[in-house]
């Protein structure tokens, strides 16, 4: 219902979750209060906070009621925009349903939810002519839902390519500068709070697949599943790969990669050789960056802090005070645009260049027969470097660099590769950017 002339009175808000993110947008909301009045048109004001524990005290909540119940939340009808910040895929989804489909508008920052169940919302919101908005869902305070859902509209964007994991770019910033090992780097990262105690969903990557998967939906206006982006972590990368890397003129880091292939997308997150005179080869510790190709824009970059109350809160709160105006304003939200059914190709036609270290018995013939092998199966030799060689145990360790082949052909010739005698060790196995 359009809004009547001059009425003045404070806008409702609910916040799902107060942790980390959740007490930011506390703690911004109470400081920026006079600004944001004046941006909306109309005071915001915040009523309702759900949380698990709603006996520990949260500072800065004024006379918001602390509740554990979404039922009490849902039911004070001053409430229009729901802010979900409990993160993880249940409840969070069915609350952000619950909340769209009573007529709120929601805000979230959940990249879960959004990845594997973003469409679906998106229509619920659609049906009840509300908005869902998801900025904080990537890259923290980085703009990039909005910028590819707005300003780069009018190109076919042919190519995302993000460090989208805070975590894992300190922790390989740290093993690139310092020759550190995995184990020392996690420990670190954890010691200063960077990494959680179980570290499982960055260092293998399945947070930067959600991430991902949202920004492919948004790029390519087609739908991309987690499970539909090849996945590799970074816990097999050691010391040795990063002083390699660097002789070669690369570094390593942990890439989210979305591309329009022959009709269909391809994605993947993986640790990746980039030429260290890359832009994003110079994104280092915990900032993130998204580089996204058009067919009219070229190249833009977006870089900046990827996570953290501050960043977080400023995508989360840019997003709030859209949905304010618009409601200030009486502007009907428009539906989300149709998405085409594109194909998803699997890993398996996903063409890269690769590094592979291999440990080998320093023999003659020995290099010949692993060329041999990648031959047979047409991947190019680009060059290969015997770094370090062991004379007691008479091994040798050998860096092999390729021009592109299909993971198909790459996945058979290692098969063969492991089978030889003379190899000890594959070492590791690492796509090459460029
Ligand atoms: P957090 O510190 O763990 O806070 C979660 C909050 O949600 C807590 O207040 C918790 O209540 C509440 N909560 C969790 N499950 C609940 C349930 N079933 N019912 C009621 N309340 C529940 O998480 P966070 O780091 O703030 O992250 C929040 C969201 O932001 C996540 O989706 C995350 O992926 C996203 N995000 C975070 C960052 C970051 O830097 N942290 C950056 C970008 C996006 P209690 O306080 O009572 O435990
Ligand atoms: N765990 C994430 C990261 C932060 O390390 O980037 C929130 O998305």
């Amino acid at each position: 219902m359009p809004p009547e002339p001059g009425d003045n009175s404070s806008l409702g808000l609910a916040l799902l979750g107060s942790g980390n993110v959740g007490a930011g947008v506390v703690a911004a909301l109470n400081e920026g209060a006079a600004r944001y009045a004046l941006q909306v048109g109309r005071p915001l004001a915040l009523r309702q906070v759900l949380v698990r524990d709603a006996t520990r005290a949260r500072p800065g909540l004024g006379d918001a009621h602390l509740t554990i119940s979404i039922d009490e939340v849902l039911a004070d009808r001053d409430v229009q925009i729901v802010i979900e910040l409990m993160g993880g895929e249940h409840p969070a989804r069915e609350y952000i349903e619950r909340a769209l489909a009573s007529g709120r508008h929601v805000v979230t920052a959940n990249k879960e939810v959004m990845a594997k169940h973003g469409a679906a919302l998106l229509a619920v919101a659609a049906q009840h002519g509300v908005r869902l908005l998801y900025e904080a869902s990537v890259g923290g305070g980085i703009p990039v839902i909005s910028p590819l859902s707005r300003d780069l509209l009018a190109n076919e964007l042919t190519a995302v390519t993000a460090i989208i994991n805070g975590t894992t770019n300190y922790m390989l910033t740290g093993m690139a500068r310092d020759g550190t090992d995995y184990a020392v780097a996690l420990a670190e990262a954890q010691r200063l709070g960077y990494a959680e105690p179980d570290p499982t969903a960055d260092v293998e990557g399945i947070d930067a697949t959600y991430k991902l998967a949202i920004l492919c939906g948004l790029a390519f206006h087609a739908a991309v599943a987690p499970d539909d982006v090849a996945r590799q972590g970074i816990s097999r990368l050691a010391a040795r790969d990063f002083r390699y890397a660097e002789a070669l003129g690369y570094t390593i880091k942990l890439l989210a990669i979305g591309r329009l292939v022959d009709g269909g997308v391809v994605a993947s997150v993986q640790p990746t050789l980039i030429a260290r005179d890359e832009p994003l080869a110079k994104v280092d510790g915990v900032l993130n960056a998204v580089q996204i190709e058009g067919d009219l824009v070229g190249r833009v970059l977006f870089i900046g802090r990827g996570a953290g109350p501050g960043p977080t809160s400023s995508a989360v709160l840019a997003d709030v005070l859209d949905v304010a105006r618009d409601i200030v304003a009486g502007r009907t939200p428009l539906a989300a645009p149709e998405q085409r059914v594109l194909p998803v190709h699997p890993p398996a036609l996903h063409r890269s260049r690769y590094y592979l270290r291999v440990t080998v018995q320093d023999r003659p013939r020995v290099l010949a027969r692993l060329a041999g092998v990648l031959g047979e199966h047409e991947i190019s030799i680009a060059s290969v470097i015997q770094f370090e060689t062991d004379d007691d145990a008479r091994t040798a360790e050998l860096v092999i660099t390729t021009h592109h082949a299909p993971g198909s052909a790459m996945e058979a010739a290692l098969s063969e590769i492991r089978a030889l005698d003379a190899v000890v060790e594959v070492g590791n196995v690492l796509a090459m950017g460029g």
